[in-house]
């Protein structure tokens, strides 16, 4: 042991008095030092020889000179990178400059900035709220209170140490957010990233993205809604596209619709996007229930609302053609570089 230690001392006596000035410096330290026959690997080697007692004392000491050898080394590179510069090797100014690699929006986050602006066109702010929601926020004030059977499709995870806390279902639960803090009137669109517990597939998965918007204000009816819809899918997907409503059920509207538009990749004729249907469903509506108002002590009698909420995978589906949802997460750079240049 006591060897050990000289030899450690000595070692570093020598690195302090390492010749830096020459210019491969840092290569001549990594062969002496890091080498496989270099001297960290030798005097590892020191280890079988120190008795049983010694060893956990043997290896911090050993641990610790390698990392000062390791150090040494960065400094090292480092100023050899920069001799070179000072030293005038690459002086030639007209030479070509590396080719910059830029990087590509995410096809998500490309429609997602799309849905903003075009709803931003129609006076909705941005708000936010947070992924780990508590009941109330994401269930019980959007007029789903326990036991309701609403609930069951939209089963998530839930946090052991308080039940109370759940990964948020949907975006509804930022309707709630903004509407326990703001009095109407109320026009916000709310991006972000929710959960359900399902297995994996091309056509589930356990997050995926939404987008929530809230209209509250006097007067706002349902011919609102539509007009502010159809507007909408007109900007994201063109004049010639057509939407109908139909009649559907949300515990936080009433009345509900969900909105379909018709099929732009079969033009109606039937495929595997729109079940054959020629439509394909992009999102869900309806007036704000009063009780959801209520729950937030907005007077029903005097305001009204509307409110929708859309999932992002679904609109790029239809806009990129992307078929298997999980392509969205797999970050596969293959994947990746097809959006490479789009700007929305
Ligand atoms: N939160 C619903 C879901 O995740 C979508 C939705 C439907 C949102 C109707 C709304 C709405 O705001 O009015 O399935």
């Amino acid at each position: 042991m006591q060897e050990l230690l000289q030899l450690i001392d000595q070692h570093k006596k020598d690195i302090e008095s390492f010749d830096t000035s020459k210019s491969n410096a840092a290569e001549s330290f990594r062969i002496k030092y890091l080498g496989t026959k270099g001297i960290v690997k030798n005097i590892m080697q020191e280890m079988k020889n120190v008795p049983n007692e010694k060893k956990k004392e043997a290896g911090q000491l050993l641990n610790g000179f390698k990392l000062m050898v390791e150090e040494k080394y960065e400094i090292l590179k480092q100023l050899s990178a920069g001799n070179q510069q000072s030293s005038g090797e690459i002086s030639d100014f007209t030479l070509p400059g590396d080719d910059i690699t830029i990087g590509t929006r995410h096809p998500l986050s490309l429609v997602r900035n799309r849905i903003i602006s075009i709803f931003s066109r129609l006076g909705f702010v941005l708000a936010e709220g947070p992924e780990i929601e508590d009941d109330w926020h994401n269930f019980t004030s959007m007029n789903m209170p326990e036991n309701h059977p609403a609930r069951d499709m939209q089963d998530t995870f839930y946090i052991q140490k308080n039940p109370d806390w759940l990964l948020r279902t949907h975006t509804s639960s930022v309707q709630a957010r903004v509407m326990e803090k703001q009095k109407p009137p109320i026009r916000i669109i709310c991006p972000g990233r929710v959960y359900r517990n399902e297995t994996v597939s091309a056509r589930a998965h356990c997050f995926f993205h939404q987008v929530e918007g809230l209209y509250v204000d006097e007067n706002v009816s349902f011919a609102d809604l539509k007009q502010t819809l159809y507007f909408f899918v007109k900007e994201m997907f063109g004049n010639d596209v057509k939407i109908r409503f139909r009649p559907s059920y949300f515990p936080f509207t009433e009345p509900s619709a969900e909105m379909d538009i018709d099929c732009l990749i079969c033009h109606g004729k039937g495929c595997n996007v729109c079940k054959h249907t020629g439509w394909v469903e992009i999102l869900g509506s309806g007036m704000v229930n009063p009780n959801v108002l209520q729950n937030f002590n907005i007077d029903p009698e005097k305001y009204t609302g509307f409110a929708f909420g859309m999932g992002i995978e679904r609109i790029c589906q239809l806009r990129y053609r992307v078929n298997d949802l999980r392509l969205y997460s797999q970050d596969d750079v293959r994947f990746l570089k097809q959006f490479a240049g789009v700007i929305n």
